[in-house]
């Protein structure tokens, strides 16, 4: 199977295409509900966005407003980007508090920080929308004290039109900081350094019309590979970018499977019974990423021997821990940050429901690893991320329909 484009890519991509004063094209776009929601934005602030199967193209030329649409907002926590795309066109951006995942309480003070450092004033109006503008944003040196992916993008989102240099440190590395500026370097910007702690942008007057294909979604790859895991038996994915999933193909090798990177992608063995990893812990690229967490742990509840996974990046990411034990599994939570899973050799078919998106499909890979038929509600979170999550499983071999 195809691996998808990257939806943490892409959603910042499309978010900075509002600095661009003329049209962007961009390729190989999933096909997921994020997506609609980042383009109805774009459309209501007042660029013309068109959709054709995979493809993207957004014009911006024309005039922007600065207030971003709260119901879409609160929707998607991922809009948090626009604020700094529409600092540096339009030096002022409104918005009330973005929403995502309940996945943790997911402040935003690291970019309120950037904000203000880049001259920014904050102010908070009558009806809780925030107001953050600016008459000229300036290059600045600004240090993140730890890795925020947002925080970062947005900085970068104001200063690539800035006034003089920005050196950000502390920056976070993961493969969609470094795709954001692929693109931004590609309509004129002038970045430096993506994919490493510091990132010195020269502030350029304009950016120009420009094509961008995004990359395959590591995360989507990701949990096709638990899902080879979870069920045995073997998978070719396709295109997917096996050189930003080190830390995942790692923990699959320790789980006992076997990952063989080939010209056409990521071939998956799995064991015939997945072995326990031990300690997994998440952490920033290049650690094991957190959005991979819930899918690690669906399979290791049927792993032979016990595991520990320490989550360190958000706060309420053990919520599926419930419905696992409900199928049977044995996890203890600790505290919201560590788990100990005590393999069992098989799961049973449960009724169970997605609260979040990657839990969600985490669910799913449990549900068809289990023995008996297992129903998961709440598919519009999985939708948020997956293009279709069904289709591809059945693709694999799975028995598996959208009812
Ligand atoms: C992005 C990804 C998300 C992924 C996460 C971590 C997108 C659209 N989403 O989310 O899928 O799980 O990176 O890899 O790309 N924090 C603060 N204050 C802030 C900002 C963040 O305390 O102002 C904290 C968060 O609560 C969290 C940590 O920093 O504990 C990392 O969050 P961050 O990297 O900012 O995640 P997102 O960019 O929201």
């Amino acid at each position: 199977m195809t691996v998808q484009g990257s939806k943490n890519a892409v959603l910042p991509i499309l978010a900075s295409t509002i600095l661009i004063a003329g049209k962007t094209t961009l390729r190989n776009c999933p096909d997921i509900s994020d997506v609609d929601c980042m383009c109805r934005i774009l459309q209501k602030i007042g660029a013309t966005v068109t959709k054709t199967g995979h493809e993207i193209c957004v014009d911006a030329s024309g005039a922007l407003q600065s207030r971003l649409p709260a119901e879409e907002v609160v929707r998607m926590r991922s809009s948090i980007v626009l604020t700094g795309a529409l600092l540096g066109r339009l030096g002022q951006a409104s918005f009330c508090d973005p929403g995502g995942c309940v996945i943790g309480d997911r402040p935003i003070d690291l970019h309120l920080k950037a904000f203000a450092r880049f001259g920014c004033q904050i102010r908070r109006e009558d009806d809780n929308f925030l107001t953050v503008f600016a008459k000229r944003l300036n290059g600045v040196q600004i240090r993140f004290p730890f890795s925020s992916v947002g925080a970062t993008q947005n900085a970068i989102l104001c200063a690539v039109c800035a006034k003089g240099e920005t050196v950000l440190t502390g920056c976070a590395k993961e493969p969609e900081v470094v795709s954001l500026c692929r693109f931004l370097n590609g309509a004129g910007a002038k970045i430096e350094g993506a994919g490493s702690k510091t990132i010195r942008i020269e502030g350029v007057k304009k950016l120009c019309s420009t094509e961008f294909s995004i990359d395959a979604d590591r995360i989507v790859a990701g949990t096709y590979l638990f899902g080879c895991i979870g069920c045995g038996g073997s998978v070719l994915l396709n295109q997917a970018p096996w050189s930003q999933m080190e830390a995942v193909t790692v923990a699959a090798e320790r789980m006992g499977a076997q990952c063989t990177v080939s010209e056409e992608g990521l071939f998956v063995q799995a064991p015939v019974r997945p072995k326990s990893i031990g300690h997994l812990q998440t952490g920033p690229y290049p650690e094991f990423p957190t959005d991979l967490q819930s899918a690690a742990m669906a399979v290791l509840t049927m792993a032979e021997g016990i595991s520990y996974i320490e989550e360190n990046i958000f706060e309420n990411r053990f919520r599926i821990a419930e419905p696992l034990n409900l199928m049977g599994a044995q996890i203890v939570l600790k505290d919201g940050q560590h788990a100990v899973i005590t393999g069992v050799e098989h799961l049973h078919g449960e009724q169970m429901d997605a609260c979040e998106l990657r839990g969600g499909a985490a669910l799913v890979l449990a549900g068809l690893a289990a023995e008996g038929e297992s129903f998961v509600t709440g598919q519009h979170f999985i939708e948020r991320g997956y293009e279709n999550i069904c289709r591809d499983f059945r693709e694999l071999g799975a028995r598996i329909t959208s009812v």
